[in-house]
């Protein structure tokens, strides 16, 4: 399957996606690498790595829907039937959520439902919670809140900060990202409800 992954910075999420993809049994290829921003690390990692790139600058757009116009046009350009966001930080039209249905993953630093938005990390701590983690969900109109299909915690320890709590749970992000893709890209897994089942997982 072909995959396209929508960045807006460092990019050790695509990383990993990269890495597993370079694997001639993996299920799913990047076929295109798109950023918001023009300036984010990512879009060297998929240079290195031979991946097609495109800056698609949200500045340069009068509004939402014309800037999810060109996403759009990108990835089916590129023939991408898979999208997958990691540390993409910009909020989608309803529209463009629904056109990618079933198909639209996202990364996110908190064991969901607990903690959206932004500094999850830090909500974790401040709430006081001794697991965090991170889930990787099916993205829909309503933010951080779509099918889960895959979670890996972690422990909170007393003397955590936003940055030790942070690096614990990519490494976990890091493990589960690729494996939720192959999954997908494999077409085990179906969409119950607000439930996302998978055929015999382990990660
Ligand atoms: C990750 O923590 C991801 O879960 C969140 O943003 C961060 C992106 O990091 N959505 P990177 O760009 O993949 O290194």
């Amino acid at each position: 399957k072909r995959v396209g992954v929508l960045i807006s910075g460092r990019g050790s999420n695509l990383q990993s996606l990269l890495d597993a993809a370079a694997d001639p049994a993996y299920p799913a290829e990047i076929a295109l690498v798109i950023s918001n921003r023009p300036g984010a690390y990512g879009l060297q990692r998929a240079k290195l790595a031979g991946v097609p790139t495109a800056v698609i600058d949200h500045k340069a757009f009068p509004d939402r829907e014309s800037f999810d116009a060109a996403v759009d046009a990108a990835l089916r350009g590129a023939g991408c039937e898979i999208v997958c966001l990691a540390g993409f930080m910009r909020i989608f039209t309803p529209g463009f959520a629904e056109g990618w249905a079933g198909r639209m993953l996202n990364i996110h630093p908190s064991l969901l439902p607990s903690f959206i938005g932004l500094h999850v990390q830090r909500q974790a701590i401040e709430a006081g919670a001794t697991i965090a983690g991170c889930t990787v969900h099916f993205v829909t109109p309503d933010l951080d809140a779509g099918p889960i299909l895959a979670q890996a915690a972690v422990p909170v320890l007393p003397d955590d900060t936003e940055d030790s709590l942070s690096a614990r749970i990519l490494e976990q992000e890091h493990r589960l990202y690729p494996a939720a893709l192959g999954w997908l890209a494999a077409g085990r897994v179906r969409i119950v409800g607000n439930r996302a089942l998978v055929d015999g997982a382990t990660a």
